[in-house]
């Protein structure tokens, strides 16, 4: 199986197999505020992760490059969008243009396209410090995702099956570079533990990843006779691993992500405790669905809507949104009591 049809397949099969069953943030309700005392012409969604300005919270999450003509022409519609939206927007894994340079084209147009822009470039935590550098040179990029992709592994017959010495390239990674370093799980759920680590070993940005949308173990089970489908339950939700890394934080920004669907996910997701969220499945949809416009007005809808939330809440910036009060039920609720984060 070659790493460009690997990265079709990806697409391919992340569309098909979409957000299945409920959402975790469903379980969380915000409490009406009948005197919010906000005006939706004061809402500002400006924040800051890791010391980077971003103008808004949300992000486009790592999707593809490197697989030929069908992720650069994803990469461009991508890119395309956020530069309308103005929204920061992670690169796809970049290991295959550092093993071949030809394939830099499909990861160089996201910054030809969007040349102000936020954009981060990604690798995975096999990464040396030498591949780091290139791969953020190749694209300019703002900040490097390193993402640990465990389970992903696993169900691929031709994944990685040793996971030693992660941290210490991670560390090793981030002592080479003079620009934020994301450490980001990519659908299974960053731990409290897990967190705390990162943060210990000096990672400013953390993405939490939980499961609910994209399942990685679906879509590697769904590309063959599927037999590690017991993966596909795998995972600590996607709401459950931003409050379990929202309760130890001490000095790191994080990113909530996995299965925002749409501005109430993200307007939870903050108020758990984020500073930003990333969405990839979604935008995917609306891109294939209609190109570079329908990523544009899908965005736009999110942060319009987002701004409304804000208002109703009572909450004018990003600040004030992580501290609007939640309401916890169902199994969001019982996980974090189990885990002695209520
Ligand atoms: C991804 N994701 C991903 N993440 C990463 O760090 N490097 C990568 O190369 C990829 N590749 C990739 C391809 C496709 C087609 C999709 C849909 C996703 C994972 C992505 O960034 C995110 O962590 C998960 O998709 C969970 O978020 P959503 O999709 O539930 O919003």
């Amino acid at each position: 199986m070659s790493r460009a049809q690997r990265k079709q397949d990806h697409i391919t099969h992340a569309l098909a197999t979409g957000f299945a069953g409920a959402s975790s943030y469903d379980d969380l309700r915000f409490v009406h505020n009948s005197l919010p005392g906000s005006s939706v012409d004061n809402i500002s969604y400006t924040t800051n992760v890791g010391g980077l300005s971003l103008s808004s919270p949300i992000i486009i999450n790592a999707m593809t490059g490197g697989g030929g003509e069908t992720t650069e022409s994803i990469n461009q519609m991508l890119a395309q969008s956020a530069k309308a939206t103005n929204t920061a927007m992670a690169v796809g894994s970049q290991m295959s243009a550092i093993k071949d340079p030809a394939e830099a084209a499909s990861y160089q147009i996201v910054r030809r396209e969007n040349p102000e822009g936020v954009i981060f470039a990604n690798l995975g935590s096999e990464a040396t410090p030498q591949q780091a550098v290139q791969a953020v040179d190749m694209i300019e990029a703002d900040a490097l995702q390193i993402h640990l992709n465990v389970i992903q592994e696993l169900v691929m017959p031709e994944g990685d099956r040793n996971f030693a010495g992660a941290l210490d390239r991670i560390k090793a990674v981030r002592q080479s570079l003079d620009i934020p370093i994301i450490v980001k799980e990519v659908g299974f759920g960053m731990s409290a533990e897990a967190f705390q680590t990162l943060e210990e070993a000096g990672i400013t940005v953390i993405d939490t990843g939980g499961s609910g949308g994209t399942n990685f173990s679906a879509v590697e089970n769904s590309r063959r006779e599927a037999k590690w489908s017991f993966f596909d339950q795998w995972g600590i939700s996607s709401a459950a691993a931003v409050a379990e890394s929202s309760f130890v934080h001490k000095k790191a920004d994080i990113i909530g992500s996995g299965g925002i669907r749409h501005a109430l996910d993200a307007a939870k997701a903050i108020a758990l405790g984020a500073s930003a969220v990333g969405i990839a499945g979604k935008v995917l949809e609306a891109v294939h669905e209609n190109g570079s416009e329908g990523g544009a007005a899908y965005l736009n809808a999110v942060l319009e809507q987002l701004t409304f939330i804000m208002a109703a809440v009572g909450a004018e910036d990003v600040s004030a949104l992580q501290r609007a009060p939640l309401v916890l039920s169902g199994e969001t609720a019982h996980w974090l009591k189990e885990r002695g984060f209520d």
